[in-house]
């Protein structure tokens, strides 16, 4: 699978983590920063996953800043992205049966490297459910003709 990863600087000693792990599996890795952990912006890195993930050019992505929460809202600003926060496994699960989500987020601040790495895991590799779902996400891009 593409997975396109991205951090700002509170979540880059993960995101080096989450990418070696990537790599182990097998999956093809787009690095879109940042680099060190030298101060950066998190809006930067989430609008560059985001723009990958929602153009096919990533299947899925994964976005980490110190809480997750800065990542998350950039990400969902995105039409056709469901980036999901999690910080453990089960929230994990459900976001990708029941959400379809395309993007994790976690926060590097919060959460182990070892709970992260599983997370990771689940994530790539559960399916979405669909039946009743899929009309539950497309109500959420068609939220705008609704209102
Ligand atoms: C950076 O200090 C921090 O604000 C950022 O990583 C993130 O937690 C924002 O939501």
């Amino acid at each position: 699978m593409k997975v396109a990863v991205g951090s700002d600087h509170a979540g880059f000693a993960l995101k080096e983590k989450v990418k070696a792990l990537l790599q182990e599996l097998g999956h093809e890795v787009l690095d879109f920063g940042c680099h060190s952990t030298e101060s950066v912006d998190y809006p930067v890195y989430g609008v560059k996953v985001a723009k990958a993930v929602a153009s096919s050019e990533a299947t899925r992505g994964i976005l980490i800043c110190g809480t997750g929460l800065g990542m998350s809202m950039v990400a969902n600003r995105f039409p056709g992205i469901r980036a999901a926060l999690c910080h453990e496994l089960f929230t994990t699960k459900m976001a990708r049966l029941h959400n379809d989500a395309n993007i994790l987020v976690m926060g590097g601040r919060v959460i182990g490297d070892a709970l992260a790495l599983e997370m990771v895991k689940v994530f790539l590799e559960t399916p979405f459910e669909g039946g009743r779902h899929e009309r539950r996400i497309r109500q959420i891009d068609n939220f705008k003709e609704e209102v």
